[in-house]
């Protein structure tokens, strides 16, 4: 069995911003893609049509990571890039008491990038690239801080400083980026008042969709020179 060569691997990309990055990897470059998916909806199907590898996994389950890791590095000889997407969106409202679901934020957010970082280490080195990249999605409002949401920012404030961590601990050879959206893509079923509110809370007042996800990764991977930030994916939504 040849194994795959120059590799992204992605994690939760069965839908949305994730499903768009692998779908255009695999239309638009050579890379060969492999995902993560929790729930088998028909996007990991077109993504395998097309040539992508998925793997079915549960961060919040025992011993997920060091079977993924293993399958990987089964299937893998060389990573390009990897790419922290996958997670969880939850207001403290909906946190259960003991905390199980607050655990989950931490383990999608913060243990499975620091634990994959780690492991998969070996395998971005086997790259011949001379840019090799990990990048992870945070999110703009790390920045100002909600009343409704602290334990969910609170995780992905620590996957930022992760980002920086990493950076430092691998670099020149590894870039290790965040890209940190504010509104990307509605949800389902957002109301209509909730999309006024949150088109106004931005200078550009638009849902841009995942296309600008997508610029915004193949600029971090393009990059000679940017290590260690946190991009603001925001249309001016800090400003206001
Ligand atoms: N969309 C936006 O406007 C926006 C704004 C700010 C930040 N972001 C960030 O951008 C990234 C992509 O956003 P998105 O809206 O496309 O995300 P999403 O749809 O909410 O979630 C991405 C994927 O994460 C997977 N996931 C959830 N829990 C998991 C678990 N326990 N184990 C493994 N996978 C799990 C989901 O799997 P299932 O398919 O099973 O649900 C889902 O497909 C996220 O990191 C998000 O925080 C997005």
């Amino acid at each position: 069995m040849d194994r795959h060569r120059e590799a992204v691997f992605i994690t939760g990309a069965g839908q949305r911003i994730g499903f768009y990055l692998a779908k255009h990897f695999l239309q638009e470059t050579d890379y060969p893609v492999l995902f993560t998916y929790r729930t088998k909806r028909p996007q990991v199907e077109a993504l395998v049509e097309l040539g992508a590898m998925g793997f079915q996994v549960d961060f919040t389950k025992p011993n997920a990571l060091l079977e993924l890791v293993t399958q990987l590095k089964y299937h893998v000889e060389s990573l390009r890039a990897v790419i922290h997407n996958a997670s969880l969106w939850l207001s403290d409202d909906k946190l259960k008491e003991g905390g199980e679901n607050f655990r989950s934020l931490i383990q999608l957010h913060v243990e499975a990038p620091y634990y994959l970082n780690e492991a998969l280490l070996p395998l971005l080195m086997n790259s011949s690239s001379a840019l090799k990249d990990i990048i992870s999605l945070s999110d703009a409002r790390v920045e100002q801080g909600s009343a409704d949401y602290v334990a969910y920012l609170s995780s992905k404030a620590a996957l930022q400083s992760l980002t920086k961590g990493f950076a430092k601990k691998w670099g020149p050879d590894i870039k290790v980026n965040d890209i940190a959206p504010a509104l990307i893509m509605f949800n389902e079923e957002d109301s209509e008042l909730y999309k006024k509110q949150r088109l106004a809370q931005s200078v550009l007042g638009i849902e841009p969709g995942p296309d600008v996800v997508w610029q915004a990764v193949q600029y971090l991977m393009n990059s000679r020179y940017t290590t260690g930030i946190v991009l603001p994916l925001d249309g001016g939504t800090r400003l206001l």
